[in-house]
């Protein structure tokens, strides 16, 4: 099970859409995907489920110590389950409730899926679990880093994207620092751009020049197919449509990227870990 935390203090830079796309190229592969969705703004499993009401939610199984398998719910998709957010993650979030374990709580519960402690829902037969982060640098974000193998940063190349990129990259290295030596960046996936202007050609180069072999090749172009994609609540990869095909390539690209840094063998059905 290889855990990707989808983390940037930039709001709308693209963590949700990255997340519900990776799902679908993952699944597509044949990889068995889990989405956690941290942040209370649910815009993950509103893709999915457009609005909804969690049913066993992950803010009760953080508060009160239950194991997190109980909160995975199905989606349209095969292979693609979630624990959707809910309202009482606003209460986590601003630290009027806490939670035993702290930053350490989500950790523990991926543990216990690891250890087949958890079994719930099949929760320990997840080959990829991602998880969708607030746009800001706080206790969920602290534990969706600290349970996590890779973090994954989707970037707003733009000037307020590249300094809220930095203190990103600093609140990474304070989770290592404190919570968990082995997280790895992933990658920095430069998104919602057009490179016919020269301004988002200059952007992706000072980004490039600055975080070097840390950035993607693949880059996701700005597109309304990708908000339709999202509206439609269907990933890019399983839209019927040929306006759609050049899209979903693109996360196909990145899941190739994704697969090849996280050492893992690519097959279409028998994956192995390298
Ligand atoms: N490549 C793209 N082309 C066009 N629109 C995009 C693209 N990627 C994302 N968007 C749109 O940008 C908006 C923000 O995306 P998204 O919700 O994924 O960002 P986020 O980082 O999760 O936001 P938040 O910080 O609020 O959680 C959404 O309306 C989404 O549909
Ligand atoms: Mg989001």
């Amino acid at each position: 099970m290889v855990v990707v935390a989808l983390a940037n203090l930039k709001g709308g830079s693209a963590k949700s859409t990255t997340a519900f796309n990776l799902a679908g190229v993952l699944s597509e592969a044949g990889f068995r995907v889990l989405c956690i969705d941290i942040d209370p703004q649910k815009t993950l499993g509103e893709a999915f489920f457009g609005v909804y009401a969690a049913q066993s939610t992950l803010s009760s199984v953080l508060i009160e110590d239950g194991l997190i398998g109980t909160a995975v719910q199905p989606t349209n998709f095969a292979n693609v389950h979630i624990i959707p957010a809910d309202d009482g993650l606003k209460a986590i979030k601003s630290g009027q409730t806490q939670i035993e374990g702290g930053e350490l709580r989500l950790r523990s519960c991926l543990t216990r899926i690891k250890a087949n402690v958890d079994r719930h829902n099949n929760v320990n037969q997840v080959d990829w679990v991602l998880i969708d982060c607030p746009p800001s640098l706080d206790r969920l974000t602290m534990n969706a880093l600290a349970a996590s193998d890779y973090v994954l940063i989707p970037v707003d190349p733009g000037a307020g994207g590249r300094g809220a990129l930095g203190d990103t990259i600093e609140y990474v290295y304070s989770a290592q620092k404190w919570y968990n030596p082995t997280l790895k960046i992933l990658g920095l996936l430069i998104n919602n751009t057009d490179p016919r202007t020269v301004y988002d050609q200059t952007t992706q180069e000072l980004v490039r020049e600055t975080y070097g072999e840390l950035v993607f090749k693949t880059i996701v172009t700005a597109s309304v197919r990708v908000r339709e994609s999202s509206e439609a609540q269907v990933p890019l990869v399983f839209c019927e449509g040929a306006e759609f095909v050049r899209y979903a390539n693109m996360y196909r690209s990145l899941r190739s990227e994704v697969l090849q840094r996280a050492g893992w063998q690519r097959g279409v059905n028998g994956q192995e870990k390298s």
